[in-house]
């Protein structure tokens, strides 16, 4: 049984919702989740860098490509968004008419804090020659600001769609601007923003942990900073490097990424060994601040009650779909969905 003060939860519905709740500690959330998703028709999407137990009651595990995808296609009524508000966002922009929820709205996102829309309103007007390729790791404001959007996926193929000498602004992360420009020999303007999660693992840490496991291969995600990605043996989205220790030989990896995609990681290849790489601090793995406030306890509060919901502005919806369905249209051609 769980107790909410219902009145709070619904004078607070919608951006600011919040639930003032105590649950049973022995209820069997696994079980009532999976109730609730028969009895409200919802489809549970959750993010690889989600703790292990959301993992295991979601119905999509996947990057942000997958699940945006996912969430255009549903036909569920209600989308039970498991990661950060930007993605739960996105479900909206592409599928209006199903309610999405999100556990906990202030799973927000450092990179996409890194761009307040007026600032780069002003940023885009001193380049109007300029495309405006932005990392979904943005707000619904910036996407609207934005000629096409990407995730670490398909970034490469998306900016060699377009001519050679094509000027373009990169948005928000600057790390993963930085390793495309090399991958693609563009010369994109990038703003200055940067994952948190991404910048804090420590070089000299890795370095002697590689030193330890000399069998081990560093695998990487792109929108960590470039030393990193120099020494890495494989960089990828999460799922590109899911995939890539299901199909590669070694036995064990460094992981520079969130230490959620373990999980899955572990799961695929349970003889394998994933050792998480360190951050800069006293932790010995690398959690996102923000996808871990989401828990099984709110999953299962927000598919009950239906809080926080995710609402939006239809003017911006329909202007920040429009870099997205072109996105999809461009991986599509490419033939990467
Ligand atoms: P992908 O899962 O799309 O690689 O994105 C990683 C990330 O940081 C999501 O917030
Ligand atoms: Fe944002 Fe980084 Fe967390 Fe992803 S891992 S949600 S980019 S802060």
């Amino acid at each position: 049984m769980s107790v909410i003060n219902i009145e709070n939860a619904k004078t607070n519905i919608g951006q600011v919702g919040f639930l003032d709740v105590e649950i049973d500690p022995t209820m069997d959330l696994f079980h009532e989740i999976e109730r609730l998703k028969k009895e409200k028709n919802a489809i549970v999407l959750a993010h690889y860098y989600q703790e292990p137990d959301i993992q295991d009651v979601a119905d999509y595990i996947g990057d942000s490509l997958g699940l945006a995808q996912q969430a255009e296609k549903t036909t569920a009524d209600m989308i039970v968004f498991a990661g950060v508000h930007f993605m739960a966002e996105t479900a909206k922009i592409l599928n209006p008419t199903k309610k999405v929820v999100l556990p906990d709205l202030k799973a927000g996102c450092s990179l996409a804090d890194s761009a307040p829309a007026d600032l780069f309103r002003a940023f885009k007007e001193k380049h109007p020659d300029h495309v405006v390729i932005s990392y979904i790791n943005c707000t619904a404001d910036i996407k609207a600001l934005s000629d096409i959007i990407c995730t670490s996926s398909n970034a490469q193929k998306i900016i060699e769609s377009l001519p050679a000498d094509q000027k373009i602004i990169f948005a928000p992360d600057k790390n993963l601007g930085a390793w495309l420009i090399k991958q693609t020999g563009r010369d994109m303007l990038l703003w200055n923003g940067a994952c948190i999660v991404h910048e804090i693992f420590s070089l000299e840490k890795i370095t002697r942990l590689k030193i330890r496991h000399p069998e081990a291969k560093l695998i990487a995600h792109p929108e960590c900073e470039d030393p990193l990605l120099r020494i890495a043996d494989f960089i990828g989205s999460t799922t590109q490097l899911l995939k890539y220790t299901q199909q590669d030989d070694a036995r064990s990896y460094i992981v520079a990424t969130e230490t959620g995609i373990l999980h899955q990681m572990q799961k695929s290849s349970p003889d394998k060994t994933f050792i998480p790489a360190p951050p800069d601090n006293s932790c010995a793995c690398n959690d996102c601040p923000y996808m871990k406030l989401n828990t099984l306890e709110k999953l299962y509060l927000c598919m009950e009650y239906e809080v926080p919901e995710i609402l939006m502005d239809e003017s911006l919806r329909l202007a920040a779909k429009k870099p997205i369905d072109r996105m999809l249209e461009i991986s599509r051609a490419a033939g990467l969905i």
